[in-house]
């Protein structure tokens, strides 16, 4: 039952507006995204300006009422879970981009902006913000600030903290923090703005930020290669980066049983392509002409099967080919409209642990229970593998749950990886980084908490669990 105040609930209407307070049907006509928990409060309050959501939180601040931030509510690990007694902030309305400019490869976008959007407002200047992930489409840049996303160009780009110059949040009193430098050099002081990148909504609320943007290629060219191991896709991958007529702009593998879920379910097929390879790889070559990319890729292929005899490969020859290869990878959905809620894990594993981690974990999963055979696919370039449970989520016990966990997570640190990629911690994984992130790390976590969240009122129970 809702704790909320008819005090309280008049002031924020007030302060946004009674048509940007959502309750009732007015909620229940919200998409709420992946998961239905996200809109529990009950209350989504959608202020119109950096100001006005400041506004708001010094409202909840003086009332002690939660928060819970929404971008795109398309996040995986239930970073956006509300609960009645607390409100939702949606950033939907702050959807403006501020200044572009080509000059200094530079946008500012309010934190509701999509990535899509951006994407499509760089690319009238030739620029895209040299991050891109499936999710596009719903994805805002706050949220995937946020969550500190990374996605397919993070190999060549960095995640997201590496392509924000600056931003702007409000802080759990309703403080505006403004640091919107839009340089790469910044050594005033510590890099506080750093705090909120990865924080989940749990030290503050991204409203504006500063994104470096990169030119987009005139050319691209794009090959799938079907290989006998993972160690054979990631010498095509290294072939890749050695491009000499453009650059390596994607490099995405598919393990079979996910490239045979998503062949199958698009009915793809190529000449000569064979589909029972154990591993499927997309390369997406970036340059400055079509004749040339389209080269580099035949040459790359050239020395693919010199190393694999086995390989199967298919150039794309129009977009609309480029297009079904990428469906392939991209179309990960129907995953979960087999296995409902299926447990899914993201993990980075450095590039020469790769192929003895898959080896040795998958074959622990095996001796766990012979019948867990997990869609594994992800970004090559930079190690980190999506692995996801053929098993529906009802299908896996606590003790289950915490006994694959430990499969693919322990020892993962001590090799340089890290159990929890690009996804974030949400609510999905805090317990998990009580049980696998080194005990320092989570006291200082909590310090940082306290010292900034005193009232505990920012996204309470995510990231840690208190
Ligand atoms: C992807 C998401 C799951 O890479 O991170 O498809
Ligand atoms: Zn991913």
């Amino acid at each position: 039952m809702s704790s909320l105040t008819s005090g309280f609930k008049a002031e924020i209407a007030m302060l946004v507006g009674p048509d940007h307070v959502k309750e009732n049907d007015a909620v229940s006509a919200i998409d709420y995204g992946v998961l239905a928990e996200n809109l529990d409060a009950g209350m989504v309050v959608l202020p119109g300006t950096a100001e006005e959501l400041a506004a708001v939180v010094r409202c909840c601040h003086a009332h002690r009422v939660a928060i819970v931030t929404h971008g795109g509510r398309t996040g995986l690990v239930g970073g956006g879970i509300s609960r009645a007694g607390e409100i939702v902030v949606s950033t939907a309305r702050l959807n403006r981009i501020t200044f572009l400019s080509p000059v200094e490869n530079v946008a500012i976008v309010e934190a509701g902006v999509t990535l899509q959007s951006l994407q499509e407002a760089a690319a009238d200047y030739g620029r895209e913000p040299g991050i891109d992930l499936p999710s596009r489409g719903s994805a805002t840049i706050g949220g995937m600030a946020s969550t500190n996303a990374g996605g397919i160009a993070a190999f060549r780009y960095g995640v997201m903290r590496h392509r924000i110059l600056g931003l702007e949040a409000v802080l759990p009193d309703g403080t505006i923090y403004s640091d919107l430098t839009r340089v790469v050099k910044n050594t005033a002081g510590y890099a506080l703005s750093h705090l909120f990148i990865g924080g989940e909504g749990t030290l503050g609320i991204i409203t504006k930020i500063a994104v470096k943007l990169e030119p987009v290629p005139a050319s691209t060219a794009t090959v799938l290669f079907g290989l006998s191991s993972t160690q054979a896709a990631l010498n095509a991958m290294q072939r890749g980066l050695k491009a000499r007529r453009g650059h390596l702009r994607a490099a995405e593998a598919m393990w079979s049983r996910y490239f045979h879920l998503t062949s199958t379910h698009h009915n793809w097929s190529a000449t000569d392509y064979r589909k029972d390879h154990p591993l499927n790889l997309l390369l997406c070559l970036g340059g400055n002409d079509d004749a040339d990319v389209q080269a580099e890729v035949e040459s790359i292929y050239e020395d693919v099967a010199e190393d694999d005899e086995n390989v199967s490969a298919v150039i794309a020859s129009s977009k609309a080919q480029e297009r079904s290869i990428w469906a392939l990878r991209e179309d990960t959905d129907l995953i979960y409209r087999i296995y409902p809620g299926a447990p899914s894990y993201d993990v980075s594993v450095p590039l020469s642990e790769v192929e003895g981690y898959l080896e040795q974990r998958m074959a622990k999963l095996r001796e766990l229970d012979p019948r867990l055979d997990p869609y594994i696919f992800g970004h090559l370039a930079d190690g980190n593998l999506h692995i996801v449970l053929n098993a529906a989520r009802d299908a896996i016990d606590t003790d289950k749950a915490i006994a694959i966990e430990d499969i693919l997570y322990c020892g993962l640190h001590e090799l340089g990886g890290s159990f929890s990629a690009e996804h974030g911690i949400g609510s999905k994984r805090a317990q998990t980084l009580i049980r696998h992130a080194y005990p320092e790390k989570v006291m200082l976590m909590k310090q940082v908490k306290a010292c900034l969240d005193a009232r505990a009122l920012l996204n309470p129970g995510k990231v840690l669990t208190q």
